[in-house]
C-alpha cells in the first residue's frame, strides 16, 4: 500500500510583526532582513496556541479531503513547541477533533518534522498498520525565540499546516532521512524544565540559540545532496519534477539549492516573505496554499525537503 495526500489545511494567526516592528525590538532594519532572508512579515500567536492552530489546520485538511475525524487511525504531530510535555499534542488534537479511533504521538524533528512525519505515515501505511493518517506541523516559535537576539529573532514565525494521507494500492515511494547529533549545538533550545530539584533550583527561562552561518552552510550543502540521493532511488531526474517544496528557512538558501541543482527557481515555490520560518509548519502551509490555488495538478511529481535542528534533514517524493 501507499499513502496518497487527499486533503490539506493550514492556519496562521492574524496578528503579525513586520520588519519595522522587529526593528523596534532589536538593532536591525527592514532592508537588512529583506536582503538577507526574503522575509517581510511573520505571524505571531496572540490568543492561539500550538494546539489550537494544529486543530484549525487539521479541521481544514479533513474538510478539504472529505474525511471524517472518526476515519483517522493515526495522528502524528511534528512540533518543537508543544503546549505540554504531557499529554502530547497529538492526543490534545485527537480530543478536539473527536478522532475517537485514532492513536497519536508527537515527533520532535524541528524543521525536518513534517517530512519525517510524512515518511513515518507512509511506513505505517506500507506495513498495513494504518489506513488514514493525519499529519500536522504546528509551531509557536515566538514563545522560544530570544527577542533580544537579532541573529535569530528576525527569522521565525508561528503557524500550522496539515495533510490527510489515505492508503491506496501501490508501492511506497522513495524517501530519505538523516540526522547528525554531533552538530546539534548550532541550533538548540535547552529544556525549561531542566533543573536540580534536590537543590530546589528554580526552572530557568531558556531560549533558542542559533549559529546562523553554520546552519546556512549545512543547509546549502545537505539539501541538494539529499534531493540527489532521493532522485537516485527513482527513475527520475530533477527535470522530471514539477515542484520542489522546501522548508522555508531563508530565501537565499532556497535560491542556492535551485542553483546547485541547476533547476529553474520557478519550480521552488516560496511564501517566506509572509510567514518567515515556521519550522515544521512551513512545508504543509505552502503545500496547502498551492493545493488551494490549483497549482498542484493530478499526477504531478513533488519533492518535499526539510532541514534544521538536530541537525536533521530529509526528502520525500510525492505524487499528487
Ligand atoms: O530552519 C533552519 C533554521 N535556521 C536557518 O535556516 C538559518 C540559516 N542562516 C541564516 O538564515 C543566516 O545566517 C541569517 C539570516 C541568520 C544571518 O545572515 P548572514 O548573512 O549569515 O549574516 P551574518 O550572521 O554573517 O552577519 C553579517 C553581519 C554581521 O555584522 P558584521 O560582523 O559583518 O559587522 C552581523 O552582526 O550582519 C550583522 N547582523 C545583522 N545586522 C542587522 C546579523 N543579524 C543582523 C540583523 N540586522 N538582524
Amino acid at each position: 500500500m501507499v499513502g496518497k495526500i487527499c486533503g490539506t489545511g493550514s492556519y496562521v494567526p492574524e496578528n503579525y510583526y513586520d520588519n519595522h516592528d522587529i526593528a523596534k525590538l532589536v538593532d536591525t532594519s527592514d532592508e537588512w532582513i529583506r536582503e538577507r532572508t526574503g522575509i517581510v512579515r511573520r505571524h505571531i500567536v496572540k490568543d492561539d496556541t500550538t494546539v489550537s492552530m494544529a486543530v484549525k489546520a487539521a479541521k481544514a485538511a479533513l474538510e478539504n479531503g472529505a474525511v471524517k475525524a472518526e476515519e483517522l487511525d493515526l495522528i502524528l504531530v511534528a512540533t518543537i513547541t508543544p503546549n505540554h510535555i504531557t499529554p502530547g499534542m497529538a492526543c490534545e488534537v485527537q480530543k478536539e477533533l473527536g478522532a475517537v479511533n485514532a492513536a497519536g504521538f508527537d515527533m520532535s524533528a524541528a524543521c525536518s518534522g513534517f517530512v519525517f512525519a510524512y515518511n513515518t505515515a507512509q511506513a505505517y501505511i506500507a506495513a498495513g498498520v494504518c489506513k488514514t493518517v493525519l499529519i500536522i506541523g504546528s509551531e509557536s516559535l515566538s514563545n522560544i525565540v530570544n527577542w533580544e537576539d537579532r541573529g535569530s529573532c528576525i527569522l521565525f514565525g508561528d503557524g500550522a499546516g496539515a495533510a490527510v494521507i489515505r492508503a491506496e494500492d501501490g508501492e511506497i515511494k522513495p524517501c530519505v532521512m538523516h540526522s547528525d547529533g554531533v552538530k546539534g549545538e548550532v541550533l538548540a533550545c535547552e529544556s525549561r524544565h531542566q533543573r536540580d530539584w534536590q537543590k530546589k533550583e528554580e526552572a530557568k527561562e531558556t531560549f533558542l540559540s542559533m549559529d546562523g552561518k553554520e546552519v546556512f552552510k549545512f543547509a546549502v550543502k545537505k539539501v541538494p545532496e539529499v534531493i540527489t540521493e532521493l532522485l537516485e532511488k527513482t527513475e527520475y531526474t530533477a527535470e522530471d519534477m514539477d515542484w520542489f517544496i522546501l522548508h522555508q528557512a531563508n530565501q537565499r538558501i532556497i535560491e542556492s539549492v535551485a542553483k546547485r541543482m541547476k533547476v529553474d527557481i520557478d519550480k521552488f515555490p516560496m511564501n517566506i516573505s509572509e510567514y518567515g520560518n515556521t519550522s515544521s509548519a512551513s512545508i504543509p502551509i505552502l503545500l496547502d496554499e498551492m493545493n488551494r490555488s490549483g497549482k498542484l495538478k493530478k499526477g504531478q511529481k513533488l519533492i518535499l525537503a526539510g532541514f534544521g535542528a538536530g541537525l536533521s534533514w530529509g526528502a520525500t517524493l510525492v505524487e499528487w
